[in-house]
């Protein structure tokens, strides 16, 4: 953990969940709480609220729940340590120096060392191209169309055709062959070592703090491979890093486009685009869909106009949803790419073509329809059935029925029919549903099995008071849980009981995990118990009861109960058991 438990808890303190999420959404009071729509999913009335006391909050239509961290990051797509930065920064406090430690020091100075030799790399080649050897690299960057300014401003270089000049150079900066080896820039032989990129022009693929952690090189005309990328190191991930991004995040547009190659983004910056990213030939990933619903809230795509650039935009539309970005598609054609596109035509041509991008529904549809002969009965029938189809999984009714009307007039189709047709699959609905929640991990609502309901049941029941978790800790031991995490939380409510310092919100903490921390939130937040006291209070101890009989049938079950120490365990669960029972007719804490 980057910080310390103190200094989150200041943090805490001094962001007050209302106030915080008041800056993101409309709130208003009603008696304990506060409530308003809810941002993680589209809804008309509101289901979103928080709880001042509590410091939480909790949405009763998608499930999400947790405390002022897991807002922020949910919200705005950091990761916890991010998270408390940002709330620091909110409370105008200062983030310790010793907070920026990550728990590896050998691992950190290793990634500090790839940086400095990546930035001597890049260096080396941002002068390379500009020398006497570089003259040719020059002129066919020159040949596409790239200014000067423009080289300069995305760091172009050149490798030189020697094949070891970088190795040389960084030798003689000191570098040793084991450091040189982890940037990935050299082949090491038997005898001998090979710069990776040889008579290439060079693009340093940076950070979004514009950090130089790999690079890409491409040939100069039309030898094979084009193009040649860094491999993966402790630096770059391709999956989770946007060629472009350090620049476009700050172009302060809600918009973002994405798109192929190194050379559209820099002809799209360069014609005053510069929101544009590239995921790099590779297909949009789900981290760098997250990315972009950092900066934007809306996407455009601006693939390559053939085969393969539609099929990627229609992978990319489902991920950039599922990031909570609406996804819009732009046509190019009859040209290949943004950079061939802006070489025939105007900047105000392509901005009118991004204006006129099709939402990701209809682009879908209107691709799906070009996979049916719609002119045949049959085929114009199963065509409208893959509209019902994509209907169905719209989860919101309001957004279903006004693309139905669309649907029905893009495509000339009766409504009635569509209608009715719709109404006959909401037989299937469910199957249907579950089929796609299982392809987008969205906020779902799982099934879980009994035995851990009652476990999280439980653990909801104690975080309400103090008493009700030292009451639950006479008769319920950590094994009484099945599940690894509950049994952690069961712990530490246990002990916060003990020191007297009752705060369940403060457990969220020990998890890293934002699913973890979101997971137990929503134990804290979820399956309140109506009711007064007294009424929680018999709630509390037919839950005990619930779970200490799993217990003892899980006890019957799987031991054969051979050893004396067995039978004498499974008697004990079982006096428990009685105990309890004795307890909810009478008595009380
Ligand atoms: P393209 O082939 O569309 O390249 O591949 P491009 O950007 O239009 O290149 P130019 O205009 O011919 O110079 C799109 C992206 O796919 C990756 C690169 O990131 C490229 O920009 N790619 C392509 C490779 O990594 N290797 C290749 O051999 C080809
Ligand atoms: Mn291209």
């Amino acid at each position: 953990m980057r910080f310390t438990d103190e200094f989150i808890e200041e943090v805490r303190s001094r962001n007050d969940i209302v106030d915080v999420i008041s800056g993101y959404v409309q709130l208003s009071h009603k008696g304990t709480s506060y409530k308003g729509l809810c941002p993680f999913h589209s809804e008309k009335t509101p289901s979103f609220s928080v709880h001042k006391g509590r410091q939480m909050y909790h949405c009763f239509g998608c499930g999400k729940s947790g405390d002022v961290f897991n807002f922020i990051m949910e919200y705005e797509r950091d990761t916890f340590s991010e998270s408390v930065e940002a709330l620091a920064r909110r409370a105008g406090m200062e983030i310790p120096k010793s907070a920026y430690g990550t728990e590896d020091p050998e691992k950190k100075s290793r990634i500090t060392e790839l940086r400095e030799i990546h930035k001597e790399a890049a260096l080396y080649y941002y002068y390379a191209l500009y020398s006497k050897s570089g003259a040719h690299a020059l002129t066919y960057l020159r040949s596409r169309g790239l200014p000067d300014e423009v080289i300069k401003s995305f760091g172009l270089g050149y490798s030189d055709r020697t094949g070891t000049g970088l190795y040389k150079h960084l030798k003689g900066k000191g570098y040793t062959d084991a450091q040189l080896k982890e940037t990935g820039l050299f082949t090491f032989d038997r005898d001998r070592v090979h710069d990776r990129f040889w008579n290439r022009v060079i693009f340093p693929i940076m950070d979004q703090n514009r950090r130089v952690i790999g690079f890409g090189g491409r040939v100069m005309g039309d030898g094979l491979p084009k193009y040649l990328n860094s491999p993966e190191t402790l630096l770059f991930d391709k999956s989770r890093n946007l060629y472009g991004l350090y620049a476009a995040k700050s172009s302060r547009k809600e918009k973002m486009i994405i798109c192929e190659g190194y050379m559209d983004v820099i002809a799209l910056h360069s014609k005053g685009f510069t929101n544009a990213v590239a995921s790099l030939g590779t297909a949009l990933t789900s981290a760098q869909s997250s990315l972009i619903r950092r900066y934007a809230k809306e996407a455009i795509l601006l693939y390559d106009s053939d085969e393969a650039g539609i099929k990627a935009a229609r992978r990319a539309i489902p991920i950039l949803k599922s990031s909570g970005v609406i996804p819009k598609v732009a046509s190019l054609a009859p040209y290949k790419d943004p950079d061939e596109f802006l070489k025939a035509e105007s900047p105000a041509e392509l901005e009118k073509r991004l204006d006129n991008a099709l939402n990701g529904f209809l682009f879908e549809t209107d691709q799906m329809k070009k996979e049916y002969d719609t002119s045949d009965p049959q085929g114009m029938a199963d065509f409208c059935n893959g509209i019902v189809r994509k209907l169905m999984e719209l989860p919101d009714e309001i957004e279903r029925s006004s693309y139905l009307d669309s649907m029905s007039r893009r495509y000339s189709i009766e409504k009635e029919l569509l209608k009715k047709q719709l109404g006959k699959s909401a037989m299937s609905f469910r199957t249907l549903r579950s089929e796609t929640e299982a392809q987008n991990p969205m906020p779902k609502k799982e099934s879980v099995p009994v035995d851990l309901r009652r476990e999280r049941q439980l653990l909801s029941c104690m975080s309400r008071k103090k008493e009700f978790t030292q009451l639950a800790a006479v008769y319920i031991t950590e094994y009484d849980f099945t599940d690894e995490k509950n049994r952690e939380i069961f712990n530490a409510l246990k002990q916060q009981a003990e020191d007297d310092r009752f705060d369940p919100v403060t457990i969220l903490n020990r998890f890293e995990d934002s699913q973890d921390k979101s997971d137990t939130a929503a134990i804290f937040e979820g399956g309140k118990i109506p009711g007064d006291d007294e009424e929680q209070e018999t709630a509390l101890k037919e839950i005990l009861i619930a779970v200490k009989t799993q217990t003892y049938e899980r006890a019957l079950k799987s031991t054969a109960a051979s050893t004396p120490e067995e039978i004498q365990r499974l008697l004990e669960e079982k006096r428990k058991l009685e105990e309890l029972r004795a307890l909810i007719t009478g008595g009380n804490i």
